[in-house]
């Protein structure tokens, strides 16, 4: 650990003891940014009500026991009992030079150590035969940030796709696919154009009296286990999952088909998993239907709202799914935590889903299980985003104009660069906008898809911080500094680092937040304090170096400053790969 604030706590704390007595020891410091200081120490106005005496007398008792030498050069007691903390420049300097030998191998401050969890993400998880919409681009764009910052700080993270494989679909699906030919135009469109396969078998399936028969017999046939039914569903999901791989690969996205745990895989444990619960007298049968009354929730009659876990007709549903995948992740997974990244509207179901299995036992209270809310993506006119001709929007059309409309932004900027240079800028900048457009807001936020927004070269988006690095990158080539032979990493301008400047003050400050922020990210799972911390590290790299020449510096202020820009670009471009953003070698 090397965050200043961080290391002054713990002496703040001796020294409310000191004052006061060790049973406060323990007391929050309350530290916050300040105005005239570096940090701000609050803590003596609720300490002060504590022992009866004025706030300002407390905060005068804490400053008087307080041993910060060689770490803070000035403190000061303001307002009605704020503590002023300013930290001294060489400490900060010291902080930064080990933090920069450190820089590749331990940005995070060296992990959790002995708190490292398995923690279980359920995320992206698209449905068969159906189009990814912009919700699933969010599930998966958030999703897959949190498992990289979550590995980063050391946990044991395990996928789960859970694609929705399963139901009573499949029956006009296969029957329809079995129809057209597996490798017909009409087949093809299962990959290329889900929405088209999927509205295709639908129409059929309302208009033709015998393939809905059909299809009815052939989910029979599926939910008996029929093997030569089974091999033509498996061939239609195996099928689909190109669809999926391909809009992850386009995004970079890190599933794998060893992540898909779909609904189906749960299907031979519901019949057990609802039995269980009506014997534990959790589930009875209400209108015909087995269900479950998990406590605290209420229907708008006052009444207490079901979780159907069975249907009248016998079948088993989304719900019963989920609860089962609450069992596997606690049971066979070994799950410390459980991540459901889902769209925010299925919030009411999941939370009665984990009520009902921390009922069961199944869900013990030292498992954490916590749905993730993604807010809706929302169109220029403020509804869910369609198309102009009001259908679903294709993701893959949509991720191409991002690169596209990057691409132009790169052939006006940069006409410099050879035609294969752009091509990679441009795809970079374009994913890197529409990943950082859904990760910079609360993940539980609604916001407008706006590609001239996301796409701007200012504000807090992805291609201002992009820029920023690139410009970085540049500087270093122009000073002939190499990445370390041998090694995919970033160009490192090795040396030490002096502190003189108010801007390069400002600048090492914040380098020092890195790793604190990570761990409360992790701990909030909200990859949107990410962003602004690499904004902000960004903007504050842009005033350095308004103010502070470093090509044109004498050679000693050089070489300090050359170091100072490596830190920031190792900085800059592992937070971009920990939201799943690339880093530009040109911009
Ligand atoms: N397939 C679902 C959908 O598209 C999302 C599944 C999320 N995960 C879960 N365990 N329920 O809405």
């Amino acid at each position: 650990m090397n965050n200043p604030a961080e290391m002054v706590v713990p002496r703040v704390q001796a020294a409310i003891a000191q004052a006061f007595g060790e049973e406060f020891r323990d007391t929050d410091p309350v530290v916050r940014p300040s105005q005239f200081a570096d940090i701000q120490i609050n803590a003596a106005m609720s300490l002060a009500k504590k022992v009866g005496v004025p706030p300002r007398d407390a905060a005068a008792r804490i400053v008087e026991a307080l041993k910060l030498d060689g770490i803070c050069n000035s403190v000061e007691i303001s307002g009605p009992g704020f503590i002023n903390l300013t930290f001294d420049g060489t400490w900060i300097e010291e902080l930064l030079n080990s933090a920069a030998t450190k820089a590749e191998s331990t940005p995070t401050g060296g992990g959790p150590g002995a708190q490292a969890q398995r923690v279980v993400v359920d995320y992206s998880s698209p449905n068969v035969a159906k189009e990814m919409h912009v919700g699933h681009l969010r599930t998966t764009v958030v999703g897959d940030s949190l498992v990289r910052i979550l590995e980063a700080l050391g946990h044991t993270v395990i996928r789960q796709n859970h694609i929705g494989d399963w139901g009573t679909p499949f029956g006009m699906l296969i029957e329809h696919w079995l129809e057209v030919g597996e490798d017909s135009p009409d087949g093809a469109l299962l990959v290329d154009d889900p929405s088209a396969f999927y509205q295709a078998a639908r129409a059929k399936f309302d208009g033709d009296a015998d393939f809905a028969t059909r299809a009815r017999l052939r989910v029979v046939s599926l939910q008996s286990a029929h093997e030569e039914t089974l091999a033509v569903w498996r061939r239609l999901v195996d099928h689909s999952k190109l669809y999926f791989n391909a809009i992850y690969s386009t995004l970079g996205v890190s599933l794998e088909d060893d992540h898909i745990a779909g609904e189906s895989s749960y299907d031979p444990h519901l019949a057990q998993l609802c039995q269980e619960l009506e014997e534990a007298g959790l589930a009875r049968v209400s209108e015909g239907a087995l269900c479950t009354f998990p406590a605290g929730f209420k229907g708008r009659d006052g009444e207490p709202l079901p979780l159907i876990i069975r249907k009248s007709d016998g079948g088993y549903g989304y719900a019963t799914t989920d609860l089962a995948t609450v069992r596997y992740r606690v049971q066979e997974l070994h799950a410390d935590r459980i991540l459901y990244v889902v769209g925010a509207p299925q919030n009411v179901h999941l939370r009665m889903v984990m009520e009902t299995a921390r009922e069961a036992g199944w869900l013990p209270d030292t498992v954490e299980a916590t749905h993730v809310q993604i807010g809706n993506v929302l169109g220029q006119d403020g509804k869910i985003l369609k198309s102009r001709s009001g259908t679903p929007v294709k993701l893959m059309a949509l991720l191409e104009e991002a690169v596209d409309r990057a691409r132009a932004v790169v052939d006006a900027s940069r006409p410099d660069l050879s035609e294969e240079e752009r091509a990679v800028t441009a795809r970079q900048v374009g994913m890197g906008a529409v990943k950082y457009a859904d990760l910079s807001v609360g993940h539980d936020t609604e916001y407008v898809f706006d590609f001239d927004r996301m796409l701007a070269l200012t504000g807090n988006t992805g291609p201002y911080v992009q820029y920023a690095a690139a410009r970085i990158r540049s500087i270093l080539r122009k000073a002939g500094v190499s990445s370390p032979t041998g090694a995919e990493g970033e160009p490192t301008a090795a040396g030490a680092i002096a502190v003189v400047d108010p801007a390069e003050r400002a600048l090492a400050l914040h380098l020092l937040e890195y790793g604190a922020t990570l761990r409360r990210v992790g701990e909030l799972l909200e990859p949107h304090r990410l962003c602004a911390y690499l904004f902000e590290l960004a903007q504050l790299f842009t005033s350095f170096y308004d103010q502070c020449p470093v090509l044109k510096a004498e050679e000693s202020v050089r070489a300090s400053r050359l170091a100072l820009c490596s830190l920031v670009l190792h900085r800059l471009s592992d937070g971009l790969d920990l939201l799943g953003i690339g880093t530009p070698e040109n911009m």
